[in-house]
């Protein structure tokens, strides 16, 4: 039913998708569904930008993509078990891979007080594995991850508290002095501003917050690609209420969990946790997969913007087999809909690099990077 739904809409001129797509986030809105509280109504999506050629042609050159994750975003590096290392940035090479997306979180690194300078050697130590990433010669998603008070969550082990009324001003005047300092590096480098915006992060305030950010941003760093991603987690069906800022070098991006009891089963971040044993993919899985993924493509289409997947993975506790079908598909699904996918994650729980063994899993890579 979802297929042959998706298969009508294709056929749709791209006024009629742009105006299907919008109607159908605020439909989810008003019935409270993905996104905030009905108090804060959604702006119409501004679709008369699109992203200058140079971005189209930075995301076809992307190529297979990885997330050093659990690493620099960790509350400090080590915290959850990983660091970066150079042999992981060259093996990711050897493998094939030719993107990383790097997660950090510098609300954690950074000073509580005006002019909210970041750590020194924290600076340092990112510059160092952005260089030894970009001198490989890896495409680099640098991003803003985690910022967990921003959001509203419960703040990790670690974590510091700063005042509520300074947290917007402090995230601004981050990523204008990352913009400063990396201001001279490569176009391989590209700026995320946040991930996964959601909770206190209603729609409108994020809007509102990605433009101050991206103003900051354009006085150091003219025409560097800022990947933006909607609120709901980045959610593809979120991305109705994600208003681009008038820029042409941006790129949009989701993440797409789907079949979510299967890809999050036994994590412990999910209450009530998910139970172990969900398989992967039948029709009804393989459709909301196919349904998610060109959703972001009609959106795309739409709004002359690239769309990048910027995490997709299935959690450890899954049987081997069913997380090669899943990521196959997904993989396949994206490519086909020609966005960039960036798979969740390196050596962790998601991971498909023992970092005990030192090497690829073999069945998951080959799933990611095989035919
Ligand atoms: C989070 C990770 C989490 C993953 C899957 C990421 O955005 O940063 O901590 O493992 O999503 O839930």
């Amino acid at each position: 039913m979802t297929i042959h739904l998706a298969k009508n809409f294709a056929n749709l001129s791209l006024l009629w998708r742009a105006w299907f797509v919008f109607a159908l986030g605020n439909l989810l809105v008003a019935c409270g569904g993905s996104e905030g509280p009905s108090s804060d109504p959604v702006q119409p999506p501004v679709i008369i930008n699109k992203a200058a050629e140079k971005v189209w042609d930075l995301s076809r050159s992307m190529g297979p993509g990885i997330n050093f994750g659990n690493m620099l975003d960790a509350p400090n590096e080590g915290d959850w078990g990983l660091t970066v290392k150079q042999e992981y940035i060259q093996a990711a090479w050897a493998q094939g891979f030719r993107t990383i997306r790097l997660p950090v979180r510098w609300s954690n690194h950074a000073s509580g007080a005006y002019p909210y300078t970041i750590d020194g050697a924290f600076l340092n130590r990112v510059t160092s594995v952005v260089d030894q990433m970009l001198a490989q010669g890896f495409h680099v998603v640098l991003n803003m991850h985690h910022h967990r008070q921003l959001d509203g969550d419960t703040i990790d082990l670690g974590d510091f508290l700063v005042p509520d009324a300074i947290l917007e001003e402090r995230f601004v005047s981050i990523w204008s002095q990352i913009g400063h300092h990396f201001a001279s590096r490569s176009d391989k480098l590209l700026f995320e501003l946040y991930n996964e915006p959601h909770g206190l992060l209603t729609a409108n305030r994020w809007n509102a917050l990605a433009d101050t950010t991206l103003k900051q941003i354009r006085i150091s760093n003219k025409e560097r690609v800022v990947v933006i991603g909607p609120t709901s987690f980045n959610d593809p069906y979120a991305l109705s209420t994600l208003v681009m800022p008038a820029d042409p070098y941006l790129m949009a991006t989701v993440h797409f969990y789907q079949p979510f009891a299967f890809t999050h089963q036994g994590v412990s971040w999910v209450t009530p946790q998910l139970p172990v044993g969900t398989t992967c993919c039948d029709p009804e899985q393989s459709s909301t997969i196919f349904a998610g993924i060109q959703h972001s493509r009609y959106w795309s289409d739409a709004t002359g913007y690239p769309v990048l997947l910027g995490e997709f993975g299935a959690y450890s506790a899954a049987d081997t087999a069913s997380r090669v079908n899943y990521t196959r598909l997904v993989r396949q699904t994206a490519t086909a809909n020609r966005m960039p996918w960036v798979y969740w994650e390196f050596a962790s729980d998601f991971g498909i690099y023992d970092p005990v063994a030192n090497a690829f899993r073999p069945e998951l890579t080959q799933a990611l990077l095989g035919n």
